[in-house]
């Protein structure tokens, strides 16, 4: 009873509240797939114009799996997570027979998880199979009172009628209301069920994974400019994208001009951006003039460091 409570009073909310996402509006597995990716690691507001951009390009497996992969990373650069791009392509290349129907040739696929997996099956097949992520190990936690189980309780209050509506009304209910901290109890259609709510133990509910420490990094990134040109290498992070050089033998670096910050996972870098002259340049460095610059694909990092010397 209690089970088809709580499914009906999550749904009877998120008809009432759910986001108008684009992924929202369509049952296309391929459409479905590309916005499940996107969205491992990444927020859906940032995810958002990357998803319309992506689609408009590659419109279908086919599309995506003869498309260059320098074309496929410029169209992700600024996401993140390169592997997840390559990882796209690489599966769109398995799909000539159209896109797998069931969850372990979905699972099968290179980049997709247990949680993508039932995330896909279950919106664009309607298979009952209950995605859980970290927003919905949240609410699964909570709602139970507890950290242990949480993969057998979601399956047991999956609600089989529409598992796709249901699997993304838990993800938007960690989303927006049972947030990490400070979650909006008052707001949430779950509160009258809630174990966590009910002995105050929001807060301890579910306990936090150790995560590394982070660790401070100091990198220095060379601008070497000749007759209009600027000298990029390889990237060393990324593979098929161009970055700013570092330090090398023939390098005589200037003074800072700019620094800025970027994080990858638990790495928190400073990069310092210098002016340099070199007598030569290393084999694998490349000139590039100002137009093809905005043609090949410039890291985050490297585009950081350019905009820093514009403004
Ligand atoms: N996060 C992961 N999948 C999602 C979806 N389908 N809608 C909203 N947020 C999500």
């Amino acid at each position: 009873m209690r089970q088809t409570d709580i499914r009906r009073a999550l749904i009877r909310w998120y008809e009432r509240v759910r986001r108008d996402l684009p992924w929202r509006r369509t049952r296309d597995p391929y459409a479905i797939w590309i916005s499940e990716i996107m969205l491992q690691q990444t927020r859906v507001a940032a995810v958002i114009p990357y998803y319309e951009n992506f689609l408009a390009a590659f419109p279908d497996a086919a599309a995506l799996a003869c498309a260059p992969e320098e074309q496929v990373l410029a169209m992700w650069a600024g996401l993140g997570y390169y592997s997840r791009a390559r990882n796209l392509q690489k599966a769109a290349r398995t799909m000539d027979g159209g896109f797998p129907a069931n969850y372990e040739s979905i699972r099968d696929l290179a980049g997709v998880g247990e949680y993508t997996a039932a995330a896909i099956s279950s919106i664009a097949f309607g298979l009952p199979h209950a995605a859980v992520d970290g927003n919905v190990r949240r609410v699964i936690a909570r709602l139970t009172g507890s950290d242990a189980g949480i993969q057998p309780h979601a399956d047991s209050l999956l609600d089989r009628s529409d598992p796709g509506r249901w699997n993304q009304a838990v993800m938007e209910l960690g989303a927006t209301v049972c947030l990490p901290r400070d979650p909006l109890c008052d707001h949430c259609p779950l509160a009258g069920f809630c174990g966590a709510r009910r002995e105050g133990r929001q807060s301890e509910l579910p306990a936090k994974r150790a995560k590394p420490e982070p660790v401070h990094l100091t990198r220095t990134l060379l601008v070497i400019r000749r007759r209009g040109r600027v000298a990029l290498t390889p990237s060393a992070l990324v593979r098929g994208f161009w970055d700013l050089p570092e330090p090398f033998d023939t390098a005589a670096p200037g003074p800072v001009l700019a620094s800025f910050r970027h994080t990858i996972t638990h790495r928190r870098y400073t990069f310092e951006v210098r002016r340099a002259v070199a007598k030569s340049i290393p084999k694998n460095l490349r000139w590039f003039d100002g137009e093809t610059l905005s043609e090949i694909p410039l890291s985050t990092i490297a585009r950081k460091a350019l905009g820093c010397l514009v403004v």
